[in-house]
């Protein structure tokens, strides 16, 4: 990673610093998160041992464990909210598992230490889960791309499960329909129908209550809706000649645990899909 610039630059605060309890909740408590994007990540990341990672947009460090646990090495994990970086770092305090955390805006060049400054360009794998649908402008979204490819290793992946552009965001009958994925643990409400690049889509993950815990109120993040056509464009001026849609999958353990029927209509019109560009 390089190392100039300044750690962060214009973004001093986010929308995620008071949310860091909550998206941990959301893991385990959003059987999508768990059941499809954690088996379909596992997947398209393949074997990492004794890779370097990068996972940008790291937030509470949930990827950023689970890809030192499978093996790869070093893994920096990259955020913006200092909120979630705090719960990364103590989760990291009580449970070592030797990686890196770095507040960083990804809109800029990444500032990094000293010791892995020869990692810039060398990065045979990156993954950015829910972060591009974060960028704010057009703007951001390709500079945040164009982050990625200076990290990225020549013939290296990137791999950014992102909104869905073609996500349920109207019922058969033409009309909104928040309510959609709701048997799933979370709704989706567009501010424009049709959506059109920048529309604000606003995604709130609904916790169910456990004896073992406190209650986790519901949380409420504002995401961006960008196209196919401009997340390819974004990708485009930063390099990437090769960008990808993926579809994800439910895990075996998923199907037995919920049947084939509860998932049938999220697999319809899943609200993620993930990018995989080169
Ligand atoms: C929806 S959360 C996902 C967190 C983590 N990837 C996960 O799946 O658990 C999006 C994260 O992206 C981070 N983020 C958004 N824009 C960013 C930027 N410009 N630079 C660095 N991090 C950013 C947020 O702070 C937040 O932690």
């Amino acid at each position: 990673m390089q190392r100039s610039g300044t750690a962060v630059t214009e973004r001093d605060e986010s929308q995620f610093d008071g949310a860091a309890d909550a998206y941990e909740s959301s893991a385990f408590d959003i059987p999508v998160r768990e059941h499809i994007e954690h088996h379909s990540i596992r997947r398209l990341c393949g074997e990492v041992n004794g890779k370097p990672v990068l996972d940008l947009g790291c937030g509470t460090g949930l990827y950023t464990r689970r890809l030192a646990r499978w093996g790869a090495d070093p893994v920096i994990g990259v955020d913006v909210s200092s909120g979630m970086l705090a719960t990364a770092r103590s989760i990291e305090d009580a449970q070592p598992l030797g990686v890196t955390y770095l507040r960083r805006d990804l809109t800029s060049p990444c500032a990094c230490e000293p010791q892995y400054e020869h990692l810039t360009g060398n990065i045979p794998l990156i993954l950015a889960v829910y972060v591009l649908c974060y960028a704010r402008t057009r703007e951001e979204l390709t500079a945040m791309c164009r982050t990625v490819r200076t990290e990225l290793k020549p013939g290296g992946v990137f791999i950014a499960p992102t909104l869905n552009p073609d996500y349920a965001v109207e019922s058969p009958e033409g009309a909104y329909d928040d309510a959609y994925y709701a048997a799933y643990g979370f709704t989706l409400t567009a501010a424009d129908s049709p959506a059109v690049n920048g529309s604000p889509v606003t995604l709130t993950m609904n916790f169910p209550e456990a004896a073992d815990r406190k209650p986790v109120p519901a949380l409420s993040v504002e995401a961006v809706w960008w196209s196919r056509e401009t997340y390819a464009e974004a990708l485009g001026e930063a390099g990437f000649t090769d960008v990808a849609w993926r579809s994800m999958e439910v895990s075996p353990d998923g199907l037995e645990t919920y049947g084939r029927a509860f998932w049938q209509p999220y697999l319809a019109r899943p609200h993620a899909r993930v990018i995989v560009a080169r």
